[in-house]
């Protein structure tokens, strides 16, 4: 039997280099010998503020980019989770047995509150609850995620226990499933945050959809340190993080890189990974504007996916409400 696998990407923002290699390029490589369901998280992005013209163009392009990333819907089934009403019923059965500490410790909680700091929705407090909703609605094995997720997917997986526990076997317990390298792509103007969509800044990310002069542009202007050796260490961040990147692109070993760029400049290693970072989106942008220029094609792929996901969603819920005692 196939692993299930199922992840998902919160249409808020153009996507990035971080999540192409902490998540999207890891579906593709598994996808055939898994059984997998990719979702546009849409009721994610609105717990925080958003603009609704904004979102509607934003799930849109994200299933562009699975599409032009190589998630190949005979493989997949792909969906927005909206187009799922059972996403939410699940999410609030899971908010009545969640203990409020559980959430209290989640650190992307943290994060975010402190950003939104005016005005923090319930929504954002109780995410994980629909994060576990996802994952648990479909029996899933295998969460493939960046680092920054893994606190997420243990919860889910907390839930799961606690529903078998107090209610009977109902849940598989889901994995995340984290890279070694690039699980955790950091910010190029601050390597020591993570790249984000939603840090500001014109030299903070690279997207998936930056023309080739941007991306050099970007590249040449990362922090870096005012050593010199072109060396795998830690505790130099910013030459650090344009060295894993390159490892994850090229597939090379850290000590086949480490000579490549043996006695050569910070000049040398930005324009040797601009070019590496460009060759590897040039056949993701080319495909994503074919497949944008046909619509219909789109919403034809996200049906088909709804209708796929039908019997098992259904079955899931059944065995829940009974469980339950709403049935
Ligand atoms: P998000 O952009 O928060 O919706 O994240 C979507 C996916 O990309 C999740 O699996 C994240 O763990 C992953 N991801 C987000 N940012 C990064 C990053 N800087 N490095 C690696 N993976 C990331
Ligand atoms: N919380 C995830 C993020 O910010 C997105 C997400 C929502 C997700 N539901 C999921 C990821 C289910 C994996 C599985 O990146």
């Amino acid at each position: 039997m196939k692993k299930r696998v199922f992840s998902g990407i919160k249409p808020s923002g153009t996507l990035h280099l971080g999540n192409y290699l902490g998540a999207i390029r890891n579906w593709v490589a598994d996808q055939d010998r898994c059984e997998n369901i990719f979702c546009v998280v849409d009721q994610h992005a609105i717990t925080v503020d958003y603009e609704p013209a904004a979102l509607r163009q934003s799930v849109r392009e994200l299933v562009g980019l699975y599409l032009a990333c190589g998630l190949d819907p005979e493989h997949c089934a792909l969906f927005v989770q909206s187009h799922v009403p059972e996403h939410t019923e699940l999410a609030w059965l899971f908010n009545c047995i969640t203990p409020m500490g559980w959430l209290q410790r989640m650190t992307q909680f943290k994060e975010k509150s402190e950003e939104q700091r005016e005005q923090v929705s319930a929504g954002l407090f109780t995410y994980p609850a629909l994060m576990a909703a996802d994952i648990l609605l479909y029996q899933t094995h295998e969460v493939p995620v960046g680092e920054d997720q893994k606190q997420h997917v243990e919860l889910a997986r907390d839930l799961a226990q606690r529903f078998n526990h107090l209610f009977g076997e109902t849940f598989v317990l889901p994995e995340p499933v984290i890279r070694k390298v690039g699980a955790r792509v950091m910010g190029l103007d601050d390597p020591t945050k993570k790249m984000s969509k939603s840090t500001e800044g014109d030299g903070h990310g690279i997207g998936l959809l930056d023309p080739p002069a941007l991306i050099r542009k970007k590249l040449s202007r990362a922090t870096t340190d005012s050593q010199r050796q072109i060396v795998f260490d830690p505790a130099r961040p910013g030459v650090f993080n344009l060295l894993t990147i390159f490892q994850a692109l090229s597939g090379q070993s850290r000590e086949e890189i480490e000579a490549h760029f043996a006695g050569k400049g910070y000049a040398q290693l930005k324009g040797d990974l601009a070019e590496l970072v460009i060759a590897a989106l040039e056949p993701i942008q080319a495909r994503y504007h074919q497949i944008t220029s046909a619509p219909e094609y789109i919403d034809q792929v996200l049906a088909q996916g709804v209708v796929r996901l039908r019997p098992l969603v259904e079955s899931t819920m059944l065995r829940v409400r009974q469980a339950m005692g709403l049935r």
